[in-house]
C-alpha cells in the first residue's frame, strides 16, 4: 500500500523559523506531495532548495491555500489572523507559530511531549507555544508526573534568533563594529579601561530596544501595566493551558542575550512533595525529548553553543533547594528555532 502524501504550505518560508521548518521537514522525511513556500511580495519568485529540487516562493494570498492539506504558519501574528482562517476555509489544517490563537479556548496549544491528546480537539487551527515555554515544559512535565508542579520561577537567557533574521543581523553588525573598535583600542592605553571598552559606539541598526553586543536586555516584547512583558506573561498563561493547571503559579523574567542560537533558562520549581536530584535524574533520563547532561565535575552541563541545531532539550545543574526539599533548581537549554518553533510544529503535523 502506498504511503499517504500531503500538500504542505510553509508560510514565512524565507524567515528564520520558516527555513528551519523546511530543513526539519526534509530531515524527518515528512510525506510531502507538493511543497508550497509562501512569503511576502519581497520574496516572490525567489528559489529555495527542498528535497534536492528548486521551488519558487509564492506570495501569500488566500488562494495559495487551494488544495493544501497542512499549512505551517510562521510569518507573524497579523498574517496568521488574516490568512489562517482562509487556509482552514479551503480545507487545510493550520499549525500556527505566532501568538495570535494561543490563548483562544477553542484552539489547542500543543507540545507533543506534554499534551499530544489536545491535537484531537482542533477545529482547523492548532497553536504552537512560545519558544521559551516549550523548552521549559519539555523538562518539567516528567517531573510533574511524579510530584505535582505548584510554582515556577524562571529567568530566561534568550538568543537573538528568537527575534528573527533582523535581530541576528543586529548582533552580527554590532560585533563587527566592536571588533573594529577593538583593533583601534588595542593600540592605546585605554585597553585596560573595561567601562570605556563596553561603551564603544556601534552601528545604529536597532531592531531590539537596546544594543545587544556585550549587553543583556531584560526586555522581550512589550511591557504591560503590571510591569511584566508580554513574553513573560506568555510563559505564565501558556504553561497553565498546556499543563492543564489553571492555577499554576508562574513568574518569568525574560532576558535577551548576545547569543545567536538556543534559549537557556534557570528554572526554580516547587512541587507538592520532595523530589531528590537522584529521582529527578532518573525521571529526566527516560523522558522523551530530553537529554540529561548533569555532570558538573566533568564540566558537563547544557550550553547554547552545544544545543543550537539539536532536537532535544538539555537539562543539567539539577539541585535541591538548600532550604526547601520540595523545590528543585534546573538549568534548561533548547534550540528556539527547532524545538521552540519548527520541530514542535512538524511534530504536531506528524500527530495529525
Ligand atoms: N524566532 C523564533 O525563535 C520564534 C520562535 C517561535 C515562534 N516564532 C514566531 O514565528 C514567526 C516568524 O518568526 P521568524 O523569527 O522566522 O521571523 P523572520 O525571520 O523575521 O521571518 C518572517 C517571515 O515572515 C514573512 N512575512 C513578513 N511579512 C509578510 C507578509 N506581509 N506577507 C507574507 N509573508 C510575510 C517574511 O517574508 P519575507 O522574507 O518575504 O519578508 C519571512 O518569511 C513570528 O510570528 C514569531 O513570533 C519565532
Amino acid at each position: 500500500m502506498s504511503k499517504k502524501e500531503f500538500n504542505v504550505a510553509v508560510v514565512g518560508a524565507t524567515g528564520a523559523v520558516g527555513r528551519t521548518m523546511l530543513s526539519v521537514l526534509e530531515q524527518r522525511q515528512f510525506p510531502i506531495k507538493n511543497l508550497i513556500p509562501l512569503a511576502s511580495e519581497r520574496s516572490a519568485g525567489k528559489k529555495i532548495r527542498f528535497a534536492g529540487k528548486e521551488v519558487a516562493v509564492q506570495v501569500l494570498t488566500p488562494d495559495a491555500f487551494e488544495g493544501v492539506d497542512i499549512a505551517l504558519f510562521s510569518a507573524g501574528g497579523a498574517r496568521s489572523l488574516e490568512f489562517a482562517p482562509e487556509a482552514v476555509k479551503r480545507g487545510a489544517v493550520v499549525v500556527d507559530n505566532s501568538s495570535a490563537f494561543r490563548m483562544d479556548p477553542t484552539v489547542p496549544l500543543v507540545v507533543p511531549e506534554v499534551n499530544p491528546e489536545a491535537v484531537a480537539q482542533h477545529k482547523g487551527i492548532i497553536a504552537n507555544p512560545n519558544c521559551s515555554t516549550i523548552v521549559m515544559l519539555v523538562a518539567l512535565k516528567p517531573l510533574h508526573d511524579a510530584a505535582v508542579l505548584e510554582r515556577v520561577v524562571v529567568s530566561t537567557y534568550q538568543s537573538v534568533s528568537g527575534g528573527g533574521e533582523k535581530a541576528m543581523l543586529q548582533l552580527w553588525q554590532e560585533n563587527q563594529s566592536l571588533s573594529e573598535a577593538w583593533r583601534n583600542y588595542s593600540a592605546h592605553e585605554s585597553i585596560r579601561d573595561a567601562v570605556a571598552l563596553q561603551k564603544v559606539d556601534v552601528s545604529k541598526s536597532q531592531v531590539m530596544a537596546q544594543r545587544i553586543g556585550y549587553n543583556l536586555i531584560p526586555h522581550i516584547d512589550v511591557f504591560q501595566s503590571d510591569g511584566y512583558t508580554k513574553e513573560e506573561l506568555k510563559m505564565r498563561e501558556e504553561s497553565r493551558k498546556i499543563m492543564g493547571l489553571p492555577h499554576l503559579k508562574v513568574s518569568a523574567t525574560c532576558v535577551r542575550v548576545p547569543v545567536f542560537m538556543a534559549h537557556s533558562e534557570s528554572v526554580t520549581c516547587t512541587f507538592s512533595k520532595s523530589i531528590s536530584p537522584q529521582q529527578a535524574h532518573a525521571l529526566l533520563k527516560k523522558a522523551a525529548g530530553v537529554d540529561l547532561l548533569d555532570n558538573p565535575q566533568e564540566n558537563q552541563y547544557p550550553m547554547p553553543l552545544v544545543y543550537g541545531g539539536r532536537d532535544n532539550v538539555g537539562v543539567g545543574r539539577v539541585r535541591q533547594d538548600p532550604d526547601d526539599a520540595n523545590v528543585l533548581h534546573l538549568w534548561v537549554v533548547g534550540d528556539n528555532l527547532r524545538k521552540g518553533a519548527a520541530l514542535n510544529a512538524v511534530q504536531i503535523a506528524e500527530l495529525l
